[in-house]
């Protein structure tokens, strides 16, 4: 059935952005987990500061801060070489929407939601559910961009001379960011495999062999 199937013709540019995209954002994922985690400062400072004071050596809680940022920090590097290349694949993201699809995704969907209150009952909650996934995507890339921003704003604060205070709130809003990513990654993946298990399968196929390619067979995205 083609109406409100989330089956579609997926161009090669698209299934070649997806996955590195989804390796990037779990790769940035698990260094903000192992930021908080087994490479704490705050943990293992302590540790650092205990270990030596049991063998006679006593240092500053400053110094052994010092030292437990440094061991954290090569880790720390790969969140900054994956937000870079987060950037690029936004920057990416685009070219495809304006080389290869020609199109804004999620625009088509945001146009059609005032179409759907004069749908026939029985319709309306497949085409309001079609239309929220859609417009996800979009909200999706916004965050994106924004956790781009902020992330650069952050990278470069002392080129752009950023305040204290403006650095604590963009610290802020990246974090609060990420919360909001992490609602979507779950609520994705959970409505993939529950839409490939239901009248969608072949979906999770297509982002990776691409699909149909006939134009008749497949929904404006
Ligand atoms: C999926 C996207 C991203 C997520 C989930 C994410 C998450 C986070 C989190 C949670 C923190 C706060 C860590 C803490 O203080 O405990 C942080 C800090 C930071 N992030 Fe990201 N980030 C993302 C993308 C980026 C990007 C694209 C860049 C830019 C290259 C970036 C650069 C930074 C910088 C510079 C900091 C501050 C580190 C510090 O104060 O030591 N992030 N990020
Ligand atoms: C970090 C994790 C992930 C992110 C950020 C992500 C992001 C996205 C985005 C933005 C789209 C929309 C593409 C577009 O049409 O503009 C998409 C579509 C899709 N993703 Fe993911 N994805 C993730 C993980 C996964 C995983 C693990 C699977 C497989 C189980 C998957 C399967 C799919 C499929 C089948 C589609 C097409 C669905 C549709 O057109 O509605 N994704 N993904």
């Amino acid at each position: 059935m083609l109406k409100y199937s989330f089956r579609k013709y997926t161009p090669l540019s698209l299934r070649l952005w997806h996955w590195p995209t989804v390796l990037v954002i779990f790769g940035i994922l698990g260094t903000v987990l192992l930021r908080k985690t087994f490479l704490s400062w705050h943990t293992n400072s302590v540790l650092i500061e205990e270990k030596l004071s049991a063998s006679g050596i006593v240092i500053t809680p400053e110094l052994a801060k010092d030292i437990a940022i440094s061991i954290r920090n090569p880790m720390w590097d790969w969140h900054i070489y994956l937000g870079f290349a987060l950037g690029a694949l936004f920057l990416g993201r685009i070219l495809i929407a304006l080389i290869v699809e020609k199109r804004c995704p999620g625009f088509q969907a945001l146009k059609n939601i005032l179409k759907i209150r004069n749908l026939p009952l029985q319709e309306k909650s497949e085409a309001l559910h079609y239309t929220v996934v859609k417009i996800g995507y979009l909200v999706f890339y916004f965050l994106i961009a924004l956790m781009v921003l902020t992330g650069l704003m952050l990278n470069f604060k002392a080129e752009i001379g950023l305040s204290k205070g403006l650095i604590g709130a963009t610290k802020e809003i990246h974090e609060l960011l990420m919360w909001f990513l992490i609602i979507f990654i779950g609520g994705h993946i959970l409505g993939v495999v529950i839409a490939e298990n239901r009248k969608d399968h072949g979906l999770v196929s297509d982002m990776i062999y691409g699909g149909d390619p006939d134009p008749h067979n497949n929904l404006p995205g």
